[in-house]
């Protein structure tokens, strides 16, 4: 039985981060029929605001109409396809109008106006209008699906963290613009995955992190596709300024004296979401790959609504500490997608007990794409 025993350490085979028919497969099965997530409510508070998702060859465009409702479409022109907005947010004036030939569309996606329309055939306003894209709003969060699939709402698969979030009123958050940030990395998807599924590497990777939280840093398994990460705050002396000043003024969270408001917790929506949530703020990133080779990584951050000074100079030393991790993780992330390209040097992998997030990652990925799995 040792076989056995070694089959979920062993981690995907090289193949599965590099090959193009893999890639092609992921594309369809997870990233077009998974929840993607676009932002937060905060992001697009106006009627005509807006946010926009490319991935999976799909571009959704989420509107808030003048009625404050939130909707989807493909960011597809009707008439010849160009995208009707442009840039990751944004606010349309009045109607959304298609840079090509102008196009115009309500925020409800139906057709407002065409540019000589005698010279096209009557069209109707509905049947014209931008194509709809399934939309759900889960504790402030907007999450689009492109095409049908099995998979329950977001709020029954994160119903188990539901409690988490609510001292929070995340809902209620806002965004903190100049924390948006964007990396190109030259990496399978699931290289980047599996560097952010693990917290064995924090001791050694991390220096801030693990003067955070580190010995108090646990992955939970992923059951059905959530999972949870926790780093719990210690005590111990910080290396870094920015996390001894953390500890020092956590106390001014509105949090403060619930478990929440001594750790830093990540919630994992299989393939490519992670949300996390800090005593002073709550973020939000994802992978969205471009090729088997190339990933864009990217996140927002959203503040409580009332700050105290002490609160802010808190969010301000975890956007910090994030910067840092982040840069760190980026080589490890290349490093690991390059090695499953060595035909000669690479052997695989042995994933620890402490590793455990990986594995049963591997393991919901290889439930639905079991072309890859050996
Ligand atoms: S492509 Fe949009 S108006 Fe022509
Ligand atoms: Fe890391």
């Amino acid at each position: 039985m040792a076989k056995d025993m070694d089959w979920d350490r062993r981690g995907l085979p090289a193949r599965a981060y590099h090959d193009a028919t893999i890639f092609a497969l992921e594309q369809e099965r997870l990233f077009r029929r998974h929840w993607q997530i676009v932002g937060h409510v905060s992001d697009l508070p106006e009627p005509g605001d807006y946010v926009t998702l490319d991935i999976a060859g799909e571009r959704a465009v989420v509107i808030r109409g003048h009625d404050g409702v939130l909707r989807a479409f493909h960011n597809i022109c009707r008439h010849r396809g160009t995208r009707v907005v442009s840039g990751e947010t944004g606010r349309c004036n009045k109607a959304i109008v298609c840079p090509f030939h102008g196009w115009a569309y309500n925020f409800d996606g139906t057709l407002r106006g065409v540019a000589e329309r005698q010279s096209f055939p009557p069209l109707d306003r509905r049947a014209w209008g931008l194509r709809p894209i399934e939309l759900e709003v889960w504790q402030g969060f907007v999450f689009v699906r492109f095409e049908p699939s099995p998979q329950p709402p977001v709020a029954r698969l994160m119903a188990p963290f539901e409690a988490d979030f609510a001292p929070f009123d995340v809902p209620s958050m806002v965004r903190i613009p100049e924390n948006d940030w964007q990396d190109r990395v030259p990496a399978n998807w699931k290289s980047l995955r599996d560097v952010d599924n693990e917290g064995y590497h924090v001791r050694q990777a991390h220096p801030a992190l693990h003067d955070l939280y580190g010995g108090g840093y646990t992955d939970s398994e992923w059951t059905g596709p959530v999972s949870r990460s926790d780093g719990v705050l210690n005590d111990g002396p910080g290396r870094l300024w920015s996390v001894r000043a953390y500890k020092a003024l956590v106390g001014a969270s509105p949090v403060a004296g619930l478990p929440q408001g001594r750790r830093w917790s990540y919630y994992n929506l299989f393939p490519n979401t992670v949300i996390g949530l800090y005593p002073d703020s709550a973020v939000w990133y994802q992978e969205i790959p471009l090729s088997p080779g190339e990933t864009i990584q990217r996140g927002r951050a959203y503040r409580f609504r009332e700050e105290s000074r002490a609160l802010r100079a808190l969010r301000y030393l975890s956007g910090r500490i994030d910067r840092v991790t982040a840069a760190e993780d980026h080589d490890l992330c290349v490093w690991s997608y390059e090695a499953t390209k060595s035909a000669s040097g690479y052997a695989g992998m042995i994933l620890s007990d402490l590793e455990r997030g990986v594995r049963s990652f591997h393991d919901l990925w290889r439930r639905e794409i079991p072309e890859g799995a050996d």
